[in-house]
């Protein structure tokens, strides 16, 4: 074969090294910090209400293509109440296998070949990968330790008459900055300016500890021009359930949706009227969740910073960045490769979410969104690294 495949463009991302930490987790009996899943799943009335989904027949044929009814008008009243976005359930809500569905539908439905798309570097994994697969090329704006604020005179200067869209993540995975609603103002601006459209990632928009979440589609000018993405799982620590959803003008909805329906088509049926209900949760759910990983952030990072790691605390999100520096010489990947070996904890590299590797070479993530006993016992492993 003398064309390269595509794999070879998406081989060495976040999802190999996820594989590779998970089986080292297995084989070493450590604790595995590394992928971002709870270790306890959510309320048990959300998973009552699956089964009841279930046994009573609902969702277990093919749902309706945008997601059944009963979810879409409680994603559009989710957008009210909290952000007082009105969203029309019928032509404005598209339900997918999850934010990554909705991230490479968007980006398939949005981007012609050589189109070229601004994202927030580190990235999510799957980012690279679907502009990849949608052949238009990545310009990254690099955000960088302490405080990962992006740099908009940068952003501004990355753009090109070949510029389709900005891709943003707020609350960022795996920095945990949240953008200020003065530096997402900045950056609509620009996407005004310029004619730009927007995809936003939001899927951590209820785990905020410091500053607030500010969708970008609730300034003015933005509404029709961005997607915003969110998902269930993160919110209600069903990850493995895979509702996510994308709101937008009927225009970019539908676009959406047409590539959505050659990827999965429909899916997670009765999971549907679970989330469903869930959304309808009072306030004090969605304050009690960003409480309790507010804590747990404060565990983990006060057994990383006595273990030697520099903390960045995160404004949000369930992930710790650090930095090695003042533990080792070598970089992100040799010193995750031998964490369990020698601390029996699993992290992940962060330079595997950069285009250029050397960018976050000493930077390493921890997920924090484990039961506290886990966290206390981790740090206490960690400690071990200081008289090592
Ligand atoms: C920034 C970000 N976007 C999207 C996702 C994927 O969400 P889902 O599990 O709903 O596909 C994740 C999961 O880790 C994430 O961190």
């Amino acid at each position: 074969m003398t064309r390269p495949l595509l794999t070879s463009a998406l081989a060495g991302m976040g999802t190999t090294i996820f594989a590779e930490m998970s089986a080292l987790a297995v084989e070493t009996g450590s604790i595995n910090l590394g992928q971002g899943f709870p270790d306890t799943d959510g309320p048990a009335e959300i998973a009552t209400a699956a089964a009841d989904a279930i046994l009573a027949g609902r969702g277990n044929q093919y749902p309706p293509g945008p997601g059944v009814p009963e979810l879409r008008q409680a994603i559009s009243a989710h957008q009210k109440r909290f952000y007082g976005l009105e969203v029309d359930p019928d032509t404005e809500v598209l339900v997918t296998a999850g934010a990554t569905e909705a991230i490479a539908a968007a980006l398939l439905a949005l981007l012609e070949p050589g189109d070229e798309v601004i994202a927030l570097e580190p990235y999510y994994d799957s980012y690279a990968a679907c502009i990849a697969m949608a052949g238009a090329r990545r310009v990254p704006i690099t955000l960088r330790a302490p405080d990962f604020r992006p740099d908009l005179d940068e952003l501004r200067d990355a753009i090109t008459a070949k510029t389709r869209l900005i891709l943003l993540n707020s609350p960022h995975n795996p920095t945990g900055m949240v953008a200020t609603r003065e530096e997402l103002t900045q950056i609509a601006s620009l996407a005004i300016e310029r004619d730009l459209l927007v995809v936003t990632d939001e899927v951590y928009e209820h785990i905020v500890f410091a500053g607030e979440h500010v969708p970008i589609a609730t300034l003015p000018g933005m509404r029709d021009r961005t997607v915003s993405i969110s998902s269930a799982g993160k919110t209600f620590s069903f990850t493995g359930w895979k509702v996510g959803w994308v709101t937008g003008s009927p225009e970019l909805v539908t676009a959406v949706r047409t590539a959505k329906q050659f990827l999965t088509f429909v899916s997670s049926g009765p999971f549907q009227y679970a989330i469903a209900a869930a959304l309808a949760f009072p306030d004090s759910f969605y304050s009690g969740l960003g409480a309790s990983l507010h804590r747990k952030r404060d565990v983990l990072a006060a057994g990383l910073t006595d273990a030697g790691f520099t903390v960045f605390a995160p404004q949000g999100t369930y992930f710790i960045t650090t930095d090695i520096s003042g533990l080792t010489t070598s970089g992100g990947l040799e010193f995750c490769r031998q964490l369990p070996h020698r601390a029996g904890v699993v992290a992940v590299p962060n330079s595997v979410f950069y285009d250029d590797p050397q960018a976050g070479r000493s930077q390493v993530r921890f997920a924090f969104c484990k039961r506290d006993e886990v966290l206390q016992a981790a740090s206490a492993r960690l400690r071990a690294l200081r008289s090592a």
